[in-house]
């Protein structure tokens, strides 16, 4: 048993990393990656808003029903109708937080809230009263936290503790802090605000001068006990702290950081992965700790040191990650037991009919790739899984490539409710073609946002895992594809795209699911 603090990871990628313009994720993928964060082991998993819209209130409550180790939070304004829904939204759930917020700066009650100090104080008391009439486990945050003045800062957090809050979290909203000051912040209310040891001191870092994980970790070191962070440091504007940053800067530093998290550090990566596919939002190579050269090493030099000790080039294993050796899998004479096992190696809990598809598209891939790896099996299955019920299917596509004198063509079949329709297209490239036939078959006002090609392997033969971000009405969603052929792959993201916004429009204005 280790003598070492216990810092608590509170995940908030469903609620401040859907707040990421483009980020925006359906019921069924938020679901997915909280059972993620919950397998990983993360204590608090902050859902989403619940006043904000129907979407969110919904996810809180379905990830309410499923989670069964985590703390289940709900964000909320100060007002009695935000708490009450929060309340309302976390009703499943085994253990759920309320997490309520008012911005304490001057600059924010000015101009934001248009409130003098005294009312937000006494906000701050309702606020928290009204939330612990609902659960003990009540979160306050002044937001803007870091530019608020000491004094009433000191103020407000104690009289949110004497209100019943046991979690006080100082957010850098706008990432402006640097460590030593962030530290001196909290260890000036560790010093000032006499009720202090009655609550967890929590920190909630921006990015945006790319010091979120060091301003965390300073606030650490100096008694806070929760940090609030996001896989991938997904968030607003330059996102939050990666979660994946200051655990494994805790794991490996712990001759300075004598600390300990429960977070199963070898699902890293698999939670990067995942939202990264779901939101599109790539990781760049040299991102720390999730890049994919994060653990490379290319120069001449270091690939002979690491060879003839590992720890000359890393300070961590990419075992410890969650990265495995590529692992070269299954051929095409591979059996159906053999692939099931793989399945199950590689994480999925898939049902005899899922398996059966997966198996059937596995020996298709096999026929037309040399060697299939662990990154394919992941992109196949995600692939089938996203599909789900679409409306709109791809049956056949086929592409001639132009140059100046003769332009590209297409000829797209698709399946839309059952029906077969076809129609030729030409475009400013093969892409372009392909996407103005499906505008040709199933005419819509969405733009598009984002066209995003990514190779899941090496090779010519590599799968292309294509990402695809509609915007209609200011709603964005998200689209994803994989196949060998990059074509199809773009045109099945697409698809994808088209067919969640569908379920957002029907959802928003029932019965108007037509073109
Ligand atoms: O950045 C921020 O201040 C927030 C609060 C709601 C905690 O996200
Ligand atoms: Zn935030």
């Amino acid at each position: 048993m280790s003598e070492n603090d216990r810092i608590l990871i509170f995940d908030t990628t469903l609620r401040d990393g859907e707040q990421s313009p483009g980020a925006s994720m359906n019921l069924e993928e938020k679901l997915r990656i909280a059972q993620v964060l919950e397998d990983m082991g993360v204590d608090v998993i902050e859902a989403g808003f619940p006043i904000a819209s129907e979407g969110d209130f919904e996810a809180v409550r379905e990830v309410a029903k499923v989670v069964k180790n985590a703390i289940v939070c709900g964000l909320a304004r100060a007002t009695p109708n935000d708490i009450d829904r929060a309340a309302e939204a976390l009703k499943p759930a085994r253990r759920g937080r309320i997490h309520t917020f008012i911005s304490t700066s001057p600059l924010h009650m000015k101009y934001k809230l248009q409130m003098e100090p005294d009312a937000v104080h006494q906000a701050v008391i309702d606020s928290v009263k009204r939330a612990r009439k609902y659960t003990d486990d009540v979160e306050w945050s002044p937001e803007d936290g870091s530019r608020t003045e000491h004094d009433f800062l000191c103020r407000c957090v104690e009289s949110a503790i004497a209100a019943g809050a046991a979690t006080i979290n100082i957010p850098d909203t706008v990432g402006y802090s640097i460590p030593e000051e962030f530290a001196a912040l909290i260890e000036m209310l560790f010093n000032r605000v006499p009720n202090i040891d009655q609550a967890v001191i929590s920190v909630h870092c921006h990015n945006d001068l790319g010091l979120a994980v060091a301003n965390s970790l300073a606030a650490l070191q100096v008694g806070a006990r929760q940090v609030e962070c996001t896989i991938n440091g997904l968030g607003e504007r330059a996102g939050n702290a990666a979660l994946e940053e200051i655990v494994m800067a805790l794991r490996t530093r712990r001759d300075l950081l004598a600390f300990d998290t429960a977070i199963k550090t070898e699902d890293i990566i698999k939670a990067s992965r995942l939202v990264s596919g779901i939101t599109g939002f790539a990781v760049q190579p040299n991102k720390a700790i999730v890049g994919a050269n994060a653990f490379a090493h290319e120069s001449g030099i270091h690939q002979d040191g690491v060879l003839k000790h590992a720890g000359t080039y890393e300070i961590m294993t990419p075992e410890s990650v969650g990265l495995t050796q590529s692992n070269l899998v299954l051929g095409k004479h591979s059996g159906r037991h053999a692939f099931r096992e793989k399945l199950t190696d590689l994480g999925y809990d898939l049902g005899d009919n899922a398996i059966q598809d997966a198996f059937k598209r596995f020996k298709d891939l096999a026929d037309r790739k040399k060697e299939v790896f662990d990154e394919d099996i992941i992109a196949l299955v995600d692939d089938e899984v996203v599909r789900g019920n679409d409306r709109i299917r791809m049956l056949e596509l086929e592409i001639l490539c132009g140059t100046a004198h003769t332009p590209p063509k297409a000829e797209l079949v698709l399946e839309i409710d059952g029906e077969r329709r076809a129609c030729k297209g030409t475009g400013d490239g093969p892409v372009d073609a392909a996407f103005n036939c499906i505008k040709q078959l199933f005419p819509h006002e969405a733009g598009l946002q984002l066209f995003q090609v990514h190779a899941v392997t090496q090779g010519t033969d590599a799968q292309a895992e294509v990402t695809v971000r509609l915007e209609e009405h200011g709603k964005t969603v998200n689209g994803s594809g994989a196949d060998t052929d990059t074509m199809v792959a773009s045109v099945k993201a697409y698809l994808h795209a088209l067919n969640k916004l569908l379920v957002k429009r029907e959802k928003t204005a029932p019965g108007t699911l037509s073109a």
